[in-house]
């Protein structure tokens, strides 16, 4: 298995793997979006003998903070894994590898909405301990709310902010 960035000749591959990994099209739909806005992505995928067993995308996304300013950040996801290779540390290289390739760059952060026992254990916290929500989340469901989670590489002066996500995700 190996990971690497996504070219053309695996896009069938990717959005077969997303829509049988989410049982839906939707997820398969944003990445198309975000392909043809030519956004400044990072698409990932991990291959096995030709076939495309995971993929996990990176998108630029912004953090309007309550002091004015700006941060520019990264949002993670789509994620998947074929249903047969899960649990096998797929997910988890993808999004490693991700981090990793991200690291010399000044990112002001990450964020990922997902299940937090998962994201954890790439050091990604609820973005509301910090009084950081994402332009989706309306209040009312409180999973939602800790489910949208952060990693802050650098120090950062602490300010109430909403995250607006790339437009492809249409929240
Ligand atoms: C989530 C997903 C990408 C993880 O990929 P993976 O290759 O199976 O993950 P890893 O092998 O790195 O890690 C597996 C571990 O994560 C756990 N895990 C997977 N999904 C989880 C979830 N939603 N909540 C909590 N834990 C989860 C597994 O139980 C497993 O635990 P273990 O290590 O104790 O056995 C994959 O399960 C998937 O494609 N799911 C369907 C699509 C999806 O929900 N994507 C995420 C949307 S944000």
């Amino acid at each position: 298995m190996k990971i690497r960035t996504a070219g053309r000749d695996d896009y069938p591959g990717i959005r077969k793997c997303l829509d049988i990994a989410f049982g839906q099209t939707a997820e398969g739909d944003i990445v198309d979006r975000l392909r043809s806005d030519d956004s400044d992505s990072l698409e990932l995928v991990a291959a096995h003998h030709g076939d495309i067993i995971g993929t996990a995308m990176f998108s630029p996304t912004s953090a309007h903070l309550a002091s004015g300013d700006i941060l520019r950040g990264l949002g993670l996801g789509p994620v998947a894994v074929s249903p047969d290779d899960q649990s096998k540390g797929i997910g988890a290289a993808l999004i490693e590898a991700g981090l990793e390739h991200f690291r010399p760059y000044p990112v002001a952060f990450f964020c990922v909405l997902g299940a937090p026992d998962y994201y954890a254990r790439f050091g990604f916290t609820p973005a509301i301990e910090r009084g950081w929500t994402w332009s989706g989340d309306d209040g009312s469901v409180a999973e939602m709310r800790h489910a949208f989670q952060i990693i802050i590489p650098r120090p950062l002066q602490a300010s109430d902010g909403i995250i607006q996500y790339h437009p492809a995700f249409g929240v």
